[in-house]
């Protein structure tokens, strides 16, 4: 028989992390429908000298409202990204309902975009009409959850509240959400306590979903914060997930080695935690959500980029100490000042925390997977990680600092992630799965986005297929939008 689409003489990297051999892939509808020797497909693709890898999942993506308002989604696409787990960092679209109390952080992570959905499953009926070009699966947000439940109040909940929520976890889950996520920097959940959280979480046990975490601190009291997270995934009995995983701070760094090591013990005692990261050393978020008005940080502005500012664009690209410097103000006006500009709830920062070195012995480790934490937004100058992140991982990380070697920075990005997430039959290629793939040249692949120029798509990549259709080749979409929003373990 011959089928759809023939992929020949390719190094196959199949997504188990064992080192690749040269074979021909045939792809019927939407998955893979054989491997080996076959007739000419309907379509075929001379793929000698090229590595043919499964689709890269991004494990931490703010895409939620991105695949429905730019379902085309290029800076993810041309990344060689098929699949993304949105509902991120205590923040999701759904539970909220449109006019209703959402938490602050929610207009820079979704600046631009109006819809809220009362759950999942109304979600799911948006993403459906909006095509996007790739898969996702969804976690749901505890900062949502207790805006919907409680406004924004900084309070504990009452009983009657609690039970809400924990019933918008439940819903959330039957609905196919893959976990539950927490940002406890954030606000209102950052008054949540430990108790609160292990109550909420318990369906995930249930369901065998996951619980992903941005943990309440990411420097100074970072080991405090791994502790608290493993006593929430032992007390509920689920799985967890920590959120870009770094030592912040200059007096911080070197503190990831201690931390994945008690990881790794709790890991060794019978629990079961994974990580992600993205490959760069500054952050990115809402800065309204990282200053106290009354308490400017100063060492936290010296390292501050302006990513966007609606209120003042020419800051968009530049140091804080640069403008302030221009301007004549000092760091702390300065930054009172932005805090007060129009718009700047949407005012999103970069932050310079973190050193090399950690970042490399995070992306080393096995249990690391790769988020981009990428924060969709068509003005500004967002952090590079939105467009350069996986092929960054394999171009500079992998061949040119030899990191590892690429079989296994591809199963870091492909099967690691689709084991912890549970998207089934896919993130392997093998007969039967989804037919997610990317073809690349592993001589050349690289990011080309900087901090100075970020919204440069990569170079390397020749073609990305979403099940089974061509989403993109040579650098460019095809606007064949095949993506679906996917069910845990189903
Ligand atoms: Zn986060
Ligand atoms: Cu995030």
């Amino acid at each position: 028989m011959s089928f759809d689409l023939s992929i020949r003489d390719a190094l196959l990297f199949d997504g188990s992390g064992q080192p690749p051999r040269i074979a021909d892939v045939h792809i019927e509808g939407d998955r893979i429908a054989s491997i080996g020797s076959a007739p000419s497909g309907k379509r075929e693709i001379a793929a000698r000298g090229r590595a043919l890898a499964p689709g890269f999942v991004d494990v931490h993506a703010h895409d939620d409202a991105a695949l429905l308002s730019t379902p085309k989604l290029e800076f993810k696409l041309l990344q060689g990204v098929t699949s993304v787990v949105i509902g991120n960092c205590g923040f999701s679209l759904a539970p909220l309902l449109p006019g209703g109390a959402e938490p602050p952080g929610n207009a820079s992570l979704f600046p631009g975009f109006a819809q809220r959905f009362s759950d999942l499953d109304e979600y799911r009926t948006a993403f459906d009409a909006a095509c996007p070009a790739l898969n996702a699966v969804s976690l749901v947000g505890h900062n949502a959850i207790r805006a919907r439940v409680m406004g924004n109040d900084e309070r504990p909940p009452t009983r009657d509240e609690m039970a809400r929520m924990r019933g918008h976890v439940r819903c959330a889950l039957e609905q196919g959400a893959a976990g539950f996520s927490t940002g406890l920097i954030y606000r209102p959940g950052r008054v949540a306590t430990a108790a609160e959280i292990i109550e909420l979480a318990q369906p995930l046990s249930e369901f065998g979903a996951i619980y992903a975490t941005h943990m309440r601190s990411e420097g100074d009291r970072l080991l405090e914060s791994v502790e608290e997270t493993l006593g929430i995934a032992r007390a509920v009995g689920c799985r967890a997930q920590i959120s870009h995983h770094k030592a912040g701070g200059r007096r911080n760094w070197g503190k990831v080695k201690a931390s994945l090591a008690r990881v790794d013990a709790a890991n060794q005692a019978g629990a079961d935690v994974s990580l992600d990261v993205y490959p760069y050393i500054a952050g990115s978020g809402p800065m309204i959500e990282y200053f106290d008005p009354n308490q400017i940080d100063l060492g936290l502005a010296e390292i501050i980029q302006v990513a966007s500012c609606p209120g003042c664009p020419a800051y968009e690209g530049r140091r804080l100490p640069e403008i302030a410097a221009s301007e004549g103000l000092g760091l702390a006006e300065l930054v009172s000042k932005i805090l007060k500009l129009p718009g700047a709830e949407r005012t999103v920062a970069i932050t310079f925390m973190m050193n090399e070195e950690d970042v490399e012995t995070n992306l080393r480790h096995p249990r690391v997977m790769v988020g981009s934490d990428g924060l969709p937004n068509p003005d500004g100058r967002p952090h590079p990680r939105l467009y350069g992140t996986f092929p960054r991982v394999l171009g500079e990380y992998g061949r040119r600092r030899g990191l590892f070697s690429l079989e296994a920075a591809i199963a870091k990005m492909s099967s690691l992630p689709c084991e912890r997430f549970g998207l089934c039959d896919r993130g392997r290629i093998e007969v039967g799965a989804f037919a997610d793939l990317l073809l690349f040249d592993p001589e050349t692949i690289v990011d080309c986005a900087t901090y100075a120029d970020p919204k440069q798509h990569p170079t390397g990549i020749d073609l990305v297929l979403v099940n089974g259709a061509v989403a993109a080749e040579g650098g460019r979409t095809t606007d064949v939008r095949t993506g679906r929003l996917l069910r845990f373990k189903t």
